[in-house]
């Protein structure tokens, strides 16, 4: 049922340069998270840090109990086994087929027979598409190709939590849509524990339970979809309308006076509000991507799929509202 993963805290620097300081966030088990952030603010730095490849050099990484920014090699080495992650460059040994770099994992961490490996390696490689690939070197196929079968090899360890590294870059609009949808039915069927990072703004619109945004080495926000989409936090806003206009500048922050010109400019053509209302992040809550048909939903998921029906119909009754009572004004107007 996923593991949840509590972190406190967290500071990293490398030298001189701190990375991000004070970092505390709760990934709640079996939910999807999404951590966005400007290009260089240490996304990847923290997904290492999860995992225990890089240490902080304050804070903790609490993950059942145990703190996987202190652990010696030999306990870190069997709490790995907990994770499934995908980095940023795919990370596949070149030299290898496609299955063997699937089965390493598998080969590393246990000690099943050949047929057992065989067995799950096609089952993964079946679930993200790559039947038939199974012999093809990583420099032989696509960009695509090459993130879906680091995705395979980031699943066969049946992983209670999984990290993905910009799983979306480089793929087409398309593909990006499979792969949200993957994710989703993913989560649906293994009820694992996700963080995914990305800069893709739709799918972190409408795949996750929570977000977070890293942003001058803070964490500037992490919380539910729906606070997010309707914050009034300048930063948040800009970064989820890809807008130029805001605090986050092109190489180094912008000066204190242009930021408050350009959101009054901003601010003057835009309705803000509470929840519901639009808030700094332009379009608002967007319907949430649910399981494939056919995939059998666990009662968290039966929930979700519930409250999108309810807000879809709140939707669709304020809509019919709106426009009898402009029919009704226009009406009266004629009077
Ligand atoms: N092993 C390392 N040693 C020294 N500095 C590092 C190391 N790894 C990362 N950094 C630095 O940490 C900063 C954050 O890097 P990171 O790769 O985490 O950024 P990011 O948010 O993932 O960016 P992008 O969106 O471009 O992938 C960068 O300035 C990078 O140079
Ligand atoms: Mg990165």
């Amino acid at each position: 049922m996923g593991v949840e993963i509590r972190v406190e805290g967290l500071t990293k620097s490398f030298g001189h340069q701190v990375i991000w300081q004070d970092v505390s966030l709760t990934l709640p088990a079996g939910e999807i998270s999404v951590m966005l952030g400007p290009s260089g603010t240490g996304k990847s730095v923290f997904l290492k840090t999860l995992v225990g490849l890089l240490r902080p050099d304050r804070g903790s990484v609490l993950i059942q109990g145990q703190d996987v920014s202190r652990l010696r090699e030999h306990a870190l080495y069997e709490i790995r086994k907990l994770f499934g992650v995908l980095f940023q460059d795919g990370a596949l040994f070149g030299s290898m087929s496609l299955y063997d770099n699937i089965a390493f994992p598998l080969r590393e961490h246990t000690r099943k027979p050949e047929s057992e490996i065989r067995r799950i390696v096609l089952e993964k490689m079946d679930m993200v598409g790559l039947i038939g690939a199974e012999g093809k070197l990583p420099g032989e196929i696509s960009g695509g190709m090459r993130k879906r079968a680091g995705l395979a090899r980031a699943l066969v360890l049946d992983p209670e939590i999984i990290l993905f590294d910009e799983p979306d870059s480089g793929l087409d609009p398309v593909r990006v849509a499979y792969l949200n949808q993957l994710i989703v039915d993913l989560n649906a069927q293994i009820d694992a524990t996700f963080l995914i990072v990305t800069h893709d703004i739709a799918s972190a619109r409408q795949v996750p339970d929570n977000i977070g945004l890293l942003f001058r080495r803070e964490l500037v926000m992490f919380g539910p979809r729906e606070q997010l989409l309707t914050s009034d936090e300048p930063v948040v806003g800009q970064f989820l309308n890809g807008r130029m206009q805001g605090p986050i500048g092109m190489a180094e922050e912008k000066d204190a006076a242009q930021v408050e010109q350009e959101l009054a400019e901003l601010d003057a053509g835009r309705h803000t509000g509470p929840r519901g209302g639009k808030g700094a992040s332009g379009e608002g809550v967007v319907p949430r991507l649910l399981p494939s048909p056919g995939i059998t939903r666990s009662p968290r998921w039966q929930a979700i799929a519930e409250r999108e029906e309810m807000a879809a119909l709140r939707a669709r009754v304020a809509d019919h509202a709106r426009s009898r009572r402009s029919a009704r004004d226009a009406a009266e107007e004629v009077d």
